[in-house]
């Protein structure tokens, strides 16, 4: 069906309960995903995008844990099925491509032996029926020699042939949803070219879902139908890819899109985003970007605000776009570590 949501994932907490006190590394979150489009989660460094993936997976090491929300997938939340039906669902009805290959691949695995597991274990092939379907997806994703690399380790794999085995491995089952850590990040501009293309064309082929995690809104452009902006644990702006790229509502997003580099400018300097993040530990009061926000007002400081439409399927989380705004106090924009 068209429009389908196939993941919605409301409210969702994940906190880590670390001997120094406790991580809110996501607080809040909630997004949909529907069948066969790409849902782009961006945001720097630390801001709880790969939290965010691994707790829908359920995958979150000890002192980690999901302390609130729902997971909602083809219409059962996640969070409340055994461990034995979430192994079911792991690795082929919801598969996770990480960063580094070297994370999913095994090395004293043949890349022949290791794919062919997920399709005997999950779908009952024999060893030969799983043989054929490998060597088909090896060649599907790109991989050249096929049945060679059946046979080889990863660690004679180059950097690019590895991360298209783990894609071949994530695809084996025909996922309905795919999460994608930073799949391209390690890579050369043209392989990453070449498997942004591989995954639009098995998107299209399966009609897979997709979340793309990023902190590169470049890329996100070329794959995403909506985007979601990510800061301090929070959602602070989501919105359908071109509404997002012409009319960013949130500071920090802004923030984002003057980063990237543009061919018609004559800068030679890129924008940085001034201030950093906060760090795992800090509670900043207020909204957690006004530490780095140029427009920032005391109502800023004193309250967060929540993420509500600003237009029609556009949603920010910013105090600009409300009437408190105009009648709040102007405080000093410096970028500070507050305390408070
Ligand atoms: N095992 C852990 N123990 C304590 N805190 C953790 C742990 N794993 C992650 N965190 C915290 O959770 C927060 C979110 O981390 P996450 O890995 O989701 O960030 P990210 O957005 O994926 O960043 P990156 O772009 O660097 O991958 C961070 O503040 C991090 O310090
Ligand atoms: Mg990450």
């Amino acid at each position: 069906m068209e429009n389908e949501v196939l993941l919605q994932v409301t409210d969702l907490h994940t906190h880590f309960f670390t001997d120094d006190g406790v991580v809110k590394a996501v607080d809040g979150v909630s997004f949909l995903v529907r069948k066969g489009r790409t849902l782009g989660i961006v945001g720097e460094s630390g801001c709880g995008k790969s939290i965010t993936a691994l707790s829908i997976l359920r995958l979150l090491d000890h002192p980690g844990r999901v302390v609130a929300g729902e997971i909602r997938f083809k219409g059962k939340n996640l969070l409340s099925l055994t461990e034995n039906e979430m192994r079911a669902i792991r690795g082929c009805t919801i598969s996770i491509i990480f960063q580094d290959p070297m994370t999913a691949l095994n090395p004293v695995l043949t890349i022949g032996d290791q794919l062919s597991e997920v399709l005997l274990v999950h779908q009952g092939m024999t060893p030969h029926e799983a043989r054929i379907a490998v060597i088909d997806m090896l060649s599907r994703v790109g991989v050249t020699e096929p049945q060679k690399r059946f046979e080889q380790y990863v660690h004679v794999l180059s950097g690019g042939i590895q991360q298209r085995a783990m894609i071949a491995m994530a695809l084996l089952c025909k996922p309905d949803l795919l999460l994608a850590d930073e799949p391209t990040t390690a890579l050369d501009v043209t392989i990453q070219a070449q498997i942004l293309e591989l995954m639009r064309d098995i998107q299209h082929d399966l009609e897979t879902s997709i979340v793309f995690i990023t902190h590169d809104l470049g890329v996100i452009a070329e794959l995403a139908h909506d985007i979601v902006v990510m800061y301090a644990g929070k959602i602070v702006e989501s919105a359908p890819v071109r509404k997002l790229f012409n009319d960013p509502r949130h500071p920090y997003t802004q923030g984002l899109l003057k980063c990237l580099p543009r061919l018609d400018a004559d800068e030679t300097e890129l924008f940085t985003i001034r201030g950093i993040v906060p760090g795992p530990f800090d509670v900043v009061a207020g909204c957690a970007y006004h530490t780095r926000c140029r427009y920032v007002k005391s109502i800023c400081r004193d309250r967060s605000p929540t993420l509500e439409e600003v237009a029609p399927g556009h949603q920010a989380a910013c105090w600009r776009s409300r009437d408190e705004y105009n009648t709040a106090e102007p405080i000093s924009s410096e970028p500070s570590t507050r305390e408070d």
